[in-house]
């Protein structure tokens, strides 16, 4: 019997200086598509693949997010005595069970493979979920779930793969396919950020992971790797080659890059037209705004 996995990383103690200034004071992770913190979308995600246990790895300045996953005594008596049950049940989405819910600090941002070996001591020897809350995913079955199920059958190692244009590949880490499967892919290598013109294939990792405990020992012996951060996909790529091995997961779904700022407003006029309560204003403006837009060209 496989080990379930239960436990999940939340990265979230990078700077965020694609969004200064407004991350001087907030974090990246609570600030809302529509009216929900991205980070809220990464916990609901989790909760419907079954995970437990949430890790958060924060930093200074982060004290907003602690703040989210706690009660509101004061907020929540006020909206009893004016009888707003509605919304009294819409802050329960952002309560956690007593002894769920953990921070680590991470002292200096090292990079994501930093980050998550920071959590090493509270993931043991028992296989993981690593959730970064700025990839905000649209899909019909939740992408963790996804992936969780596909684990089932598998074990090993596996990454939330996407095919992206050639020009775009230099941002992300690529795979090298060792075999196709379909929703599945083998891999022989992975190379974080490559040259252009250099890629391996146009399937991106993006930021969902299921991972063997191994990797966390990877990342004890690694010191750096590209721009000079302790690289997670290095962590992963040594797991290539061993009994457990690496695959590519090819989910259903659509991914925002919500680190972007490009991406973040394409997710929220994205997540306001999925709205029952949104959908026909924004259109009608979207509509409006287009039309005037090509009258004026
Ligand atoms: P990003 O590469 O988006 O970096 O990190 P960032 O600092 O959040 O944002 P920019 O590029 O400065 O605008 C991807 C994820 O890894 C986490 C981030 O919090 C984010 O969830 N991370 C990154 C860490 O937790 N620690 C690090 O040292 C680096």
């Amino acid at each position: 019997m496989r080990n379930k996995v239960t436990k999940a990383i939340f990265p979230v103690a990078g700077l965020g200086t694609r969004f200064l200034p407004a991350t001087k004071s907030v974090p990246k992770e609570i600030m809302t598509l529509v009216d929900r913190p991205l980070i809220q979308y990464a916990i609901d995600e989790a909760r419907a693949a079954g995970i437990k246990e949430f890790i958060f790895v924060t930093s200074r300045g982060k004290g907003a997010l602690e703040d989210y996953f706690d009660h509101s005594p004061q907020l929540e008596n006020e909206l009893r005595k004016k009888g707003k049950t509605d919304l009294l049940e819409i802050l329960k989405t952002t309560n956690m069970d007593s002894g769920a819910i953990a921070y680590m600090r991470q002292h200096k941002a090292l990079g994501l493979g930093h980050a998550v070996w920071c959590a090493r001591r509270l993931i043991g020897n028992e296989p993981f979920a690593v959730i970064l809350p700025d990839d905000v995913i649209a899909a019909e079955k939740p992408c963790l779930q996804q992936m969780v199920e596909a684990y089932e059958e598998t074990g090993g190692n596996m990454v939330a793969a996407m095919e992206v244009p050639a020009a775009k590949a230099s941002s992300y880490g690529v795979l090298d396919i060792k075999e196709d499967m379909g929703s599945m892919v083998s891999v022989n290598g992975m190379v974080e950020k490559p040259e252009p013109g250099t890629e391996p294939s146009n399937l991106a990792v993006i930021g969902r992971y299921i991972l063997s405990p191994h990797v966390l020992k990877n990342l004890n012996k690694i010191k750096s790797g590209a721009g000079g951060e302790i690289q997670l996909t290095d962590a992963i790529a040594q797991e290539i080659g061993t009994e457990r091995g690496v695959y590519g997961y090819r989910f259903r779904g659509q991914r925002f890059d919500c680190g972007s700022k490009s991406g973040f407003l394409q997710a929220t006029v994205a997540f306001g037209l999925s709205r029952d309560d949104l959908r026909d204003d924004l259109h009608a403006y979207l509509t409006d705004l287009m039309a005037t837009e090509k009258a004026a060209q």
